[in-house]
């Protein structure tokens, strides 16, 4: 497997500031050496509660942030050194889906226009490229060519949010991140835009890194699944190995939040108290106030990530040895 991505030792630490002299008063650990490959053609679900640094994360790899250190690798060159210019490239090849499509659409264009201005920016100046590039991508994600001389508030959230998808993909990007595509779509059509996602990775080779605090959605759709907790990732392995043999005291309380997948264990964890701080982090193992098995050394140590199989890694001194 090739990797698209290598995201090398990552830290995004949002500066806090004091209102009214804008002093930094401490830092918000929003990100913590985060290493992950994305492999080439794969969906990669990311997965963690509200907070736990995965937009942050997207965000970083896109460049749409700059992280406080580390790297991120693309194609063997790390982008984050990369000028504005040297990144023009880099723009059109990874692309952002939006959860909310009633804000990441323009109301005062027509879909036309919308679907026109990624070529703008690009400086792509031929019509009849443009227009059957529009005409294709209108196809692909199962709408009608009249759509495009109408506004976005013509549109449902699941139509809108087929028409963003569009103008993500539709000048061939290798890569998109789709963070919570569907989260602010009603639940009976999020299946719809959900299996779209999946045609147009095959049907286009796309990379994708698909994050979702919802397991169920992550299940149906990942090829491997990264699971992240107070900015740090805590547990990856293919998907199958994740929700039949997952490690991480953190993992198994999400998936206990899932009924049917758990119907048959008998032993239940669910996590006591909310998520610590980001701003404050404890020590040790960032999960130790709330996991059911902490042992004394947890609240001290940091744990490393150890490689228990092929392919499959846990943050957690109970996979120490194994
Ligand atoms: N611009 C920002 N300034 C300060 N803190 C931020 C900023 N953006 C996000 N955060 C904080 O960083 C942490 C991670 O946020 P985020 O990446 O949005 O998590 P998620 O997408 O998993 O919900 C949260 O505590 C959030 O409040
Ligand atoms: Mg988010």
């Amino acid at each position: 497997m090739r990797s698209l991505f290598e995201v090398k030792n990552l830290n995004m630490h949002y500066p806090v500031t004091d209102g009214l002299l804008g002093n930094i008063k401490g830092y918000v650990y929003a990100l913590n050496n985060v290493s992950i490959n994305i492999y080439e053609n794969e969906i990669l679900g990311l997965v963690g509660e509200s907070g736990s640094g995965k937009s942050t994360l997207g965000n970083c790899i896109l460049k749409l942030l700059n992280p406080t250190s580390g790297e991120v690798i693309f194609n063997g060159e790390n982008i984050l050194n990369k000028s504005k210019k040297e990144l023009n490239d880099f723009r059109k090849k990874a692309q952002l889906i939006f959860q909310n499509p009633y804000m990441s659409l323009d109301p005062r264009m027509k879909i036309y226009d919308i679907l026109k201005e990624p070529f703008i920016i690009n400086k792509i100046k031929d019509k009849t490229e443009i227009d059957n590039k529009i005409k294709r991508i209108i196809q692909l994600i199962g709408l009608n060519e009249e759509v495009l001389s109408r506004y976005p508030h013509e549109f449902s959230g699941g139509q809108r949010q087929r028409i963003a998808i569009a103008r993500a993909i539709i000048l061939n990007p290798e890569f998109v991140v789709a963070d919570e595509p569907v989260s602010a779509l009603d639940v009976s059509i999020q299946a719809q835009i959900v299996n779209l996602l999946i045609k147009l990775k095959n049907e286009l080779n796309l990379t994708m890194l698909f994050i979702s605090h919802d397991l169920s959605i992550i299940k149906y759709i990942s090829d491997r699944v990264a699971v992240m907790y107070l900015g740090e990732i805590v547990e990856i392995a293919p998907k199958e190995e994740l929700f039949s043999n997952h490690k991480h005291p953190y993992t198994q309380a999400l998936l206990n939040a899932l009924p049917l997948i758990n119907k048959d264990k008998p032993q239940k964890i669910i996590i006591s108290g909310d998520i610590p701080s980001p701003q404050n982090p404890p020590n040790g193992c960032k999960f130790h106030t709330r996991c059911p098995y902490v042992m004394d050394k947890c609240k001290i140590k940091h744990p490393e990530f150890y490689e228990i199989s092929n392919g499959h890694s846990v943050r957690c001194f109970l996979c120490e040895s194994s």
